[in-house]
């Protein structure tokens, strides 16, 4: 079993498109990729790993993408306990039709898991996006990495390579520590 798990939510594919992308900049050693429409069983397993990328396009007006939907009542329901896990958050968006919530997902699931006790890396700064409001942004930063395969597709391979870099280098000090 690899260290890092990644747990994808994604109705077109398009985050799991960039889902398997960051796999491959991991390795496949390193990093497990699960879609969880198909591989969602319980936290149990999940909990498996210390270090965790989630993975959430955004859909309604700010929710998550709809396969969180179940291990989120799970979640609520179990409360499993996430002390001492680091997660790095990942998400699709569409910044024209739906700028009111940018990516908002990864800040629902930004304030789920911190109240479960999860450590979050790997912000994202605001830079170069354009929108009206996201629940994703605190502190000036996005909680995660937001990409927009609908308007901004040029600019997610550089957005993503960059991600990456800050990604590696926070595990890497995770570890460490
Ligand atoms: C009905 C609908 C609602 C959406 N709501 C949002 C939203 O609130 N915020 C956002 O950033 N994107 C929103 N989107 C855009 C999707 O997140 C975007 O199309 C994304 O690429 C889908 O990724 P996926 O294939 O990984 O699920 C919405 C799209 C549709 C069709």
């Amino acid at each position: 079993m690899a260290n890092i798990g990644i747990y994808v939510g994604s109705s077109t594919g398009i985050t799991m498109q960039i889902a398997e992308q960051i796999q491959q900049a991991l390795g496949e050693d390193h990093a497990d990729l699960f879609d969880l429409e198909d591989d969602y069983m319980d936290f149990d397993e999940i909990l498996e790993y210390d270090y965790l990328i989630f993975g959430c396009s955004t859909w309604g007006a700010g929710e998550v993408q709809f396969n969180w939907v179940e291990p989120l009542q799970d979640l609520a329901n179990e409360k499993p306990d996430f002390t001492g896990k680091t997660i790095a958050l990942f998400g699709a968006g569409d910044c024209k039709d739906h700028g009111e919530q940018f990516v908002s997902a990864l800040g629902v699931l930004y304030d789920i898991f911190t109240e479960r006790g999860a450590s979050f890396i790997a912000p994202f700064p605001t830079d170069g996006y354009s929108f009206e409001y996201s629940k994703a942004v605190r502190d000036g930063k996005f909680v995660g990495f937001p990409f927009d395969q609908v308007n901004e597709k040029d600019k997610t391979p550089d957005r993503l390579k960059q991600w990456l870099e800050i990604l590696q280098e926070e595990l890497e000090a995770v570890a460490a520590d």
